[in-house]
């Protein structure tokens, strides 16, 4: 399979698990943590989802697309290890969907992370 094919796949993959945890936590309230900005396209298409819901934002630097910064105050800006505890603390048994997409492609280093967040978000 070619690069090209592989990124399609992976992406197709990652929309479809998304909308179905979108439709699933439709009627759940609370809010969403999306966990990994990067470009920010999932975040664009979670507050597509969800417009009215707030969206909270974890990164350790700020690189998205323009259009794809959230606000300050739905921000946790730093190493997730850092945020993720005083995040859980204020918003503790209320944030109806986790989206984590904190892949590095280094395949140790990311089963540490998944994890680290698993425990965390159980
Ligand atoms: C694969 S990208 C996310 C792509 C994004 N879902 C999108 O659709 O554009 C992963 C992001 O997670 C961030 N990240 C990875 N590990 C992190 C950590 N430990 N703490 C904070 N941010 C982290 C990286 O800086 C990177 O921007």
């Amino acid at each position: 399979m070619s690069r090209l094919d592989s990124v399609l796949r992976r992406l197709q993959a990652q929309r479809d698990c998304l909308n179905l945890a979108i439709r699933l936590v439709r009627d759940l309230p609370g809010p969403v943590f999306e966990l990994g900005l990067g470009n920010g396209r999932t975040y664009d298409h979670l507050r597509e989802s969800y417009p009215d819901r707030e969206i909270f934002v974890f990164e350790r630097r700020v690189s998205a697309h323009v259009d794809c910064i959230p606000d300050a105050e739905h921000l946790f800006e730093g190493e997730i290890e850092e945020t993720l505890d005083g995040a859980l603390s204020r918003f503790a048994g209320t944030v109806a969907l986790a989206h984590a997409d904190l892949g590095s492609g280094h395949a140790v280093r990311d089963a540490c992370t998944a994890a680290m967040i698993s425990t965390k978000l159980t």
